[in-house]
């Protein structure tokens, strides 16, 4: 069976307009991740997860191809979070023996609609719901059972530190006792190979950077000429994230009709930022979580050390946990 659920509707509902007009009329200007990920964003995400210096992607499903049977026991529908390409949740839904649904959340319609079909071969249900995780998660489907909720690939590092508890504590709510949260997150590793994972030399995360400049030309009518900004990727060691920015390369006037002809100028070489990916410690790790009222279980990660999935859940009254 599928069902796929949108609370989304198109440009407005995913708050393009109202981000776009805050972001860009700041003096440091800055856009949120989410609107890379049209359909292009997304094709561009998964041409990224390709890439020989881009190893989060390879490394979680290393750590997922190892544990899916551990992570999965006695679940019974997987809720899967800013989900992208179904890769992850077959080795999950594979892993499990008893789970018979999953539930596939993410913004960018085109991923949700294509999770039915790639996985049409396995015996589960998908309800998929196009949605944001930061405004809709009240709206999820009733539970059919033991909940895991999967947030994989680091995309909680994407979060403003102050919106991270804030939505850690709403999927907290999701959780009942006996439920479980896998978390995906990235750790604090040596800057360069950190860099260059997102400045990869293909050139496909520039590609992707640029992205979201489209979507607004496309959705808002805005005419911000992509060749006209560089993609610019650094590691801030104090706040132990990457940053994406796009600089543009010479002045820059754009135009924005959708937001009553809102005018922008870019000064020579002036920056927008795009996205933060923020590297983890496992002190980081359980503060977050216990901030949000989860208890760290137990955090798994390859041999390096580079990438971490963490098992967190609610504690019930009689202290009945996820058990290895
Ligand atoms: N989980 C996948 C995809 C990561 S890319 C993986 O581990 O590879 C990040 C995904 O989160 C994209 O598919 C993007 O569309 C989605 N996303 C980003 N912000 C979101 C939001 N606010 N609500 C729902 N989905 C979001
Ligand atoms: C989705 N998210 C975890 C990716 C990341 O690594 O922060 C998005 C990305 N940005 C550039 N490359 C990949």
């Amino acid at each position: 069976m599928t069902i796929v659920d949108s609370h989304l509707d198109v440009a407005a509902e995913r708050s393009l307009a109202d981000d776009v007009f805050d972001g860009l009329t700041r003096p440091f200007k800055e856009l949120p991740p989410k609107h890379f990920y049209d359909a292009r964003g997304s094709e561009l995400f998964e041409a990224i997860c390709a890439q020989p210096e881009y190893y989060p992607t390879r490394t979680e499903l290393a750590i997922l191809q190892e544990r899916a049977g551990e992570l999965m026991d006695g679940i019974d529908e997987l809720v899967e979070l800013g989900s992208g390409a179904t890769t992850k949740a077959r080795l999950l839904l594979e892993g499990g023996d008893s789970v018979s649904r999953y539930v596939p959340v993410d913004v960018s319609s085109s991923v949700v609609r294509a999770a039915a079909l790639e996985l049409a071969d396995l015996d589960v249900d998908v309800h998929g719901v196009v949605a944001d995780v930061e405004r809709h998660l009240d709206r999820l489907p009733a539970p059919t059972g033991r909940r895991a909720v999967a947030f994989l690939g680091g995309t909680i590092g994407n979060f403003t530190p102050g919106s991270r508890r804030r939505f850690l504590r709403s999927v907290g709510k999701l959780l009942e006792p006996g439920d479980r949260l896998l978390l995906g997150t990235d750790l604090v590793k040596d800057p360069a190979i950190v860099e260059a994972a997102y400045d990869d030399a293909a050139g496909v995360t520039a590609q992707f950077n640029r992205n979201v400049l489209a979507v607004c030309n496309r959705e808002l009518g805005a005419d911000f000429d992509l060749d006209q900004f560089e993609h610019v990727a650094f590691f801030d060691r104090v706040h132990e994230w990457v940053e994406m920015r796009l600089r543009a390369l010479t002045p820059q006037r754009v135009t924005i009709p959708a937001l009553d002809g809102l005018v922008v100028d870019f000064a020579h070489r002036e920056e927008l930022r795009t996205e933060i990916s923020a590297k983890f410690t496992r002190a980081r790790i359980a503060a977050d979580l216990a901030a949000a009222g989860l208890v760290l279980e137990e955090l798994v990660t390859d041999p390096d050390e580079w990438f971490a999935v963490s098992v967190a859940t609610v504690a019930d009254a009689d202290g009945t946990r996820f058990r290895r």
